[in-house]
């Protein structure tokens, strides 16, 4: 992907550099595009150095005919004005291209367009500026909104300049095919929790990862995403329509089956737990000379009961199996009237950011996604779901 980064004067633009070393190390060839007073904040040469790019900053510099801002904004695929202060940002709305920025702005006529608006809270909130942020949107740029905190005036409002990690995300956003498109998706990640008393719990050593890559990717593919997470210590992935957070496989069953009917297709990732306590003991249970024995009943196998009251929903699960896996999966897959089964290995799943999945269908076996990180198998995974929900990339 061919990538301008905009620089505007913003106080957060020391940030900017982070994000340019960001969008480097992603493989996206970066071009970076300054305004004058950005150039006195901080030199060319470090966004040049770190983003390994070209850096302009004079519309006049035309060299053996070449155009700096025709030219930058007709080969680009992707614009990134971060920081995007009130100044460049109302400009923009109006059509006024007055420095090399702000011409490569009105130039660029692709989608893929993101604002990253910080400055004082006051003048965030301000109507006018407000009317000119509305009018950008309703031209189809995609604003990364700014964050409460403290700013640097050393006032505290909306206006921070946000994580760089969201802004790499809204280029995924804006660039992905959009295989799901129209698709409402439910995925469950994490583990669960069956409490024993106040302070202590069952639980399985699920990291939650694999199920908020899918969430992402999907969200990228444009589906509609529910994540219904059990407890994990991810943050919660940028865009995503809702996130729901539950402990206990019955508050998982719970927020699944609310949403089961209104949805195209449900991703179940979560490795629910099994069995729970009995009786939970009130307060924290004191220890005694003797053993002691818990009774632990089974929960509801939330995926079986979906395969049961299932219409037209695509359901997939996961299996992570230690032995007999192309047996065991096709079982599982058979006894559970799934559409897709997602197998790994027990052994490696839970602990490794990396993973290798065997995927089958109802005819058996499809496909095999070699070991890679989390995100990538995602989007194998994901691929092989719109083919069965009759995506096309768009
Ligand atoms: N699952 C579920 N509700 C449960 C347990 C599991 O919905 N109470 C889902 C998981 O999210 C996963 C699939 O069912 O998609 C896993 O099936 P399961 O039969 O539990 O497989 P394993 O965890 O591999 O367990 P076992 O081998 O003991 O059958």
């Amino acid at each position: 992907m061919r990538i301008v980064l905009g620089v505007s004067s913003g106080i957060a633009i020391y940030k900017a550099v982070d994000l340019a070393s960001k969008l480097r190390k992603e493989g996206h060839e970066l071009h970076v595009v300054m305004t004058p007073d950005a150039t006195r904040m901080i030199s060319p040469v470090v966004f040049s150095a770190v983003g390994n790019c070209s850096v302009y900053h004079d519309w006049m510099d035309v060299r053996n005919g070449w155009i700096p801002h025709t030219e930058i904004s007709r080969t680009a695929d992707v614009l990134v004005v971060a920081p995007a202060t009130a100044n460049t940002i109302s400009k923009i709305a109006n059509g006024i291209a007055d420095n090399l920025l702000t011409l490569v702005a009105l130039a660029f006529d692709k989608d893929a367009k993101i604002l990253v608006p910080t400055m004082n809270y006051r003048m965030y909130s301000n109507k006018l500026f407000q009317e000119n942020l509305e009018k950008l949107k309703n031209n189809g740029w995609f604003v990364v909104e700014p964050e409460e905190g403290h700013l640097a005036c050393g006032e505290v409002g909306k206006g921070r300049y946000p994580e760089n990690e969201k802004i790499v995300e809204a280029v995924h956003l804006l660039t992905f095919p959009k295989k799901l498109a129209g698709k409402k998706v439910l995925i469950t990640a994490g583990p669960t929790r069956e409490r024993i008393d106040a302070v202590r719990f069952i639980t399985n050593a699920s990291s939650g990862k694999m199920g908020y890559a899918l969430a992402t990717v999907a969200k990228r593919m444009g589906a509609r995403v529910s994540l219904v997470s059990g407890p994990t210590s991810l943050k919660p992935p940028y865009y995503v329509d809702e996130f729901v957070k539950v402990e206990s496989a019955e508050e998982m069953y719970e927020e699944v089956m609310k949403r089961f009917e209104d949805t195209d297709i449900v991703i179940m990732n979560a490795a629910v737990g099994d069995y729970r306590p009995k009786k939970v003991f009130e307060g924290k249970l004191k220890k005694t000379e003797n053993d002691l024995v818990l009774h632990l009943e089974r929960t509801k196998d939330i995926l079986k009961e979906l395969g049961q009251r299932k219409s037209n929903q695509i359901l997939v699960g996961f299996a992570a199996e230690v032995e007999n896996f192309e047996e065991n999966a096709v079982k599982k897959l058979r006894e559970k009237n799934l559409d897709l089964l997602v197998l790994n290995d027990a052994r490696k799943a839970f602990s490794s950011d990396r993973v290798e999945v065997y995927i089958y269908g109802r005819d058996g076996f499809i496909k095999r996604i070699d070991e890679d990180d989390k995100i990538r198998v995602a989007c194998g995974i994901l691929d092989v779901v719109s083919n069965l929900a009759g995506g096309s990339p768009s």
